[in-house]
């Protein structure tokens, strides 16, 4: 169980607004605050080299955390600026030849759709959309009778940026293995969210965030690369310190970390850490049951109002609510609420293109819960929507 008051007491931010915009950044909590203080200080004492000198053991600690709460290893995380470009490090970096294809799903994310497009004018690739299912989930004989000889990569979202739908990511995972096909799951909601393992999903390559469910910092964002699946990937940059360079050639470290790039805001990292390790101690499972409880009333409060209809799909439904105000903007609602003192968000087509143009959707406001969130935040949202709708 879930001491909530405790998760409360360590977060400066619920006595100012009721957050529901985990899915964009959550509420920082204060280990993770002091993280990136700490070692914000020492720079400012001792000078940027000296300060990530001294915090090796905490630097070297952070990825380990980072691999812990993904079921993975040290070796196989790198670091990156945001998901988009741990999301983009691989993808570049895997080989593109014409006739290629790509399978993803309909809810991909937009930054992703707008990659696939890009690769398919560069390279000549085919980006293949796998259907949902009547659940609205990827469709697991879709993609499997998908999949061919030129089929090149699966990639899919564990769950989208604009609904509660939790992707089925180990049985695609399945399906990827048995057609040796390389697969790479962007969790980048997910982390933090739910439990997430993997070795159990059986992905080639994982990528995430800091700021959203583990309430980390935001510009820091990380790439999980499975050590076998390393040599799939001639880095789309070399740098002094993902490469051995002498004056005549270049050698690829082994290890994830060549997807990176030398410099970083240690800062972030530090504080990414600490989330990790903030996220694993209060326990995963326990988020995923707690976020899971609050957005089903959530979404059961708001299914009795007038004009309001519900958009999440899929069998299983995690932390985000997404919804359509009947007539209504999405991006009025969320500045309504705002001026309420209450944080959610929305979406566009620029968000998640191709789902949103297959549901017909302009816009929908995305409300998403994190374990710090009470009971009665979530009535007062309801009761807010209430007013806004009348
Ligand atoms: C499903 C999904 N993937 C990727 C991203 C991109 O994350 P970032 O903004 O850190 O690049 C987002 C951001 O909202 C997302 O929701």
């Amino acid at each position: 169980m879930i001491d909530v008051e405790a998760l409360r007491a360590d977060t400066p931010g619920v006595d100012h607004v009721a957050h529901f915009n985990n899915a964009g950044a959550a509420l920082m909590p204060t280990p993770v605050i002091r993280a990136i203080y700490d070692h914000l200080d020492a720079e400012i004492r001792m000078g940027g080299y000296e300060a990530r000198e001294a915090h090796e053991k905490q630097a070297e600690a952070a990825y380990g955390s980072l691999a812990a709460i993904v079921g993975a290893r040290q070796s196989e995380i790198a670091l990156m600026s945001s998901a988009t470009t741990a999301w983009d490090m691989v993808v570049y970096s895997l080989k593109h030849r014409p006739g290629d294809r790509i399978l993803t799903t309909t809810t991909e994310y937009g930054s992703n759709w707008a990659a696939y497009l890009q690769l398919r004018d560069r390279y000549g690739v085919e980006v293949v959309v796998v259907p949902d299912s009547d659940e609205g989930e990827v469709d697991l004989a879709a993609l499997q009778s998908a999949i061919d000889e030129r089929t090149s990569l699966i990639s899919i979202n564990h769950m989208p940026t604009n609904s509660g739908v939790v992707n089925p990511a180990a049985a695609v995972g399945k399906i990827a293995r048995a057609a040796g096909v390389p697969y790479l799951l962007d969790a980048c909601q997910t982390v933090g969210q739910m439990p997430i393992d993997v070795d159990a999903i059986g992905c080639d390559f994982l990528t995430s965030t800091s700021r959203k469910f583990l309430r980390g910092p935001r510009g820091v964002g990380f790439a999980y690369v499975r050590t076998d699946a390393g040599y799939l990937l001639d880095p789309v940059f070399a740098d002094n310190h993902s490469t051995a360079v002498t004056d005549e050639q270049i050698e690829f470290r082994a290890d994830a970390r060549r997807l990176e790039t030398w410099e970083k805001s240690w800062s972030n990292v530090m504080g990414l850490g600490a989330a990790a390790d903030y996220a694993m101690a209060i326990g995963v499972d326990a988020i995923w049951q707690r976020v899971q409880l609050l957005s089903w009333m959530m979404r059961q409060s708001l299914a009795d109002i007038g004009g309001i209809e519900l958009r999440d799909r899929g069998s299983v439904q995690g932390a985000i609510v997404s919804f359509t105000v009947d007539g209504r903007d999405a991006i009025e609602i969320a500045d309504l609420l705002r001026q309420r003192s209450i944080n959610a968000s929305y979406s566009t087509v620029n968000s998640s293109p191709v789902d949103m143009r297959l549901r017909g959707i302009d816009s929908l406001v995305r409300a998403s819960v994190h374990a710090y969130n009470t009971e009665d935040e979530v009535e007062r949202f309801v009761h807010a929507i209430r007013e806004i709708a009348a």
